[in-house]
């Protein structure tokens, strides 16, 4: 599934063309590649300027551990990798001019790819209104940039909860993902780390070696992409799909050097033969990665109750099934991570799913209705929501809806499966174990529902 219009533009003839034509100009994005920098250029490292710097100065320490070329002024003309804001102490909106307009004067230095990151404070335990409004303007500040940004360029922030500081593991952790290739098709999204657990992985290109994980409906598309990240960053996997889809589950799992388990996820024991099988062949489970999901599209008033009861059953009944028979089990784990792929859809909705919409806008109130019940050990859920991803179903749009669908987000292209994977494999990581009950769009910043 090859986005042929963006490789065409990307360089040469085509890129003049498009260019005088005023057409989408679409990057290739920066995708991870194992070994490859972190950022490609130095990090210019912004701080209020509000007096009390103690949080950007004890990150600037830790991003120097990590071999980056740190700067905490711009050095006229350099080319710059990344832009950090550390936003963390802004009292009052006014706050925010000093290191926003200071950044301002180096988002034309951005090498192509480049990353822009805030690091701020929920809005929600702000103690009075204008601290409130300092850091709810952020929001709109980050959304807004990550529209103006090109050249495959993201803007992306994270939110730390009381108790939280700039190098918590899991802001860490969310600043590796958000500053790397892994989160290419991430583009104006927030993520909210609400505590300080957590860990770094001491492999950086392994962060899931010794885990065992599950993925359903990894016969092919995403779920498939989801296997190979977690079996690439160190996992040993379970896949699982239909019976109908054994000879592609058999391929993947023989590719990750996995085992495969054929079974209908809404088959009533679907969680018990799940844990079953996980541990009498890997000895544990550490991962579930709920994939699986079906569309059974019609506008409502055409709508059958076959068709509503189908989607509903596989795209959130079996998991809140599935769930209930982990949590039960007592040997899910001892610090759990389950993930859930949602679908912006489920955000914004999607005329002629309503079924779909109400099944993945029911995995988003699942997850952050399980985050409580797993923090007591350690665990963590959340919920990943693509949006146009090149995949079997999005190829059978017909051609002019899928292109305005394709170019409707601020990267003007659609994600690969693997970009889905990614954002999946960090939350399913422990450097992620400070997020829980999240829903992260993996969208290029959709302008639908945005
Ligand atoms: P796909 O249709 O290519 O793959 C889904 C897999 O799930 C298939 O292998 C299928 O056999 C399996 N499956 C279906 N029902 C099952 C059941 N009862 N038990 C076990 N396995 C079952 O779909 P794709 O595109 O890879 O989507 C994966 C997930 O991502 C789905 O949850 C989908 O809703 C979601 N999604 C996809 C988007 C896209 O653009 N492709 C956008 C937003 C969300």
């Amino acid at each position: 599934m090859t986005d042929k219009y963006t490789l065409f533009v990307s360089h040469g003839f085509g890129k003049d063309l498009a260019k005088k034509l005023g057409l989408p100009q679409p990057a290739v994005l920066r995708r991870y590649k194992a070994g490859e920098p972190l950022v490609p250029g130095p990090v210019l490292l912004l701080g209020s300027g509000n007096g009390n710097a103690a949080g950007a100065d004890e990150l600037a320490a830790v991003l120097l551990g990590w071999g980056l070329d740190v700067r905490r002024n711009a050095l006229p003309k350099e080319k710059l990798g990344a832009i950090i804001l550390v936003l963390d102490d802004v009292e009052h909106p006014q706050d925010l001019a000093g290191p926003v307009l200071t950044a301002a004067q180096s988002l034309r230095d951005l090498v192509p790819c480049a990353r822009v990151v805030t690091i701020s404070r929920t809005s929600a335990s702000a103690e009075t209104p204008a601290v409130a409004a300092g850091r709810q303007g952020i929001d709109g500040l980050l959304r807004s940039l990550a529209k103006e940004l090109r050249a495959g360029a993201t803007a992306n922030g994270i939110l730390l909860g009381d108790g939280v500081g700039t190098t918590s593991p899991s802001t860490l952790g969310a600043l590796r993902f958000f500053l790397s290739g892994r989160s290419a098709f991430v583009d104006g999204q927030f993520l909210t780390v609400t505590t300080g657990v957590g860990q770094l992985p001491t492999d950086a290109d392994r962060p899931l070696a010794g885990k065992v994980a599950v993925v359903t409906g990894a016969a092919r598309g995403i779920g498939a992409a989801i296997a190979r990240t977690l079996y690439r960053d160190g996992a040993r996997l379970v896949v699982v799909d239909i019976p109908a889809a054994g000879d592609h589950l058999a391929a993947v799992a023989n590719e990750v050097h996995g085992t495969a388990l054929q079974l209908d996820i809404t088959a009533e024991h679907a969680g018990e033969r799940i844990i079953a099988h996980a541990m009498e062949r890997h000895g544990g489970l550490d991962i579930v990665i709920h994939n699986a999901g079906i569309t059974r599209d019609k506008l409502l008033a055409n709508m059958d109750e076959s068709r509503w009861n189908s989607v509903i059953g596989v795209n959130i009944g079996s998991q809140l099934r599935i769930n209930e028979a982990l949590l039960a089990s007592g040997r899910f784990s001892k610090a759990p991570r389950i993930v859930s792929v949602a679908s912006t859809s489920g955000i914004a909705g999607n005329r002629g799913q309503t079924n779909y919409a109400a099944s993945k806008g029911g995995v988003i109130g699942m997850v952050r209705a399980t985050a409580p019940l797993l923090a007591e050990n350690g665990g963590s859920i959340n919920a990943v929501a693509p949006g146009f991803i090149e995949t079997e179903m999005t190829a059978r749009i017909p051609f002019a809806t899928r292109e305005v669908a394709r170019r409707l987000n601020s990267l003007q292209q659609g994600g690969r499966p693997g970009d889905v994977a990614e954002a999946i494999a960090f939350l399913a990581s422990d450097a992620a174990a400070g997020i829980s009950g999240e829903v992260l769009r993996v969208c290029g910043q959709n302008l639908v529902g945005a």
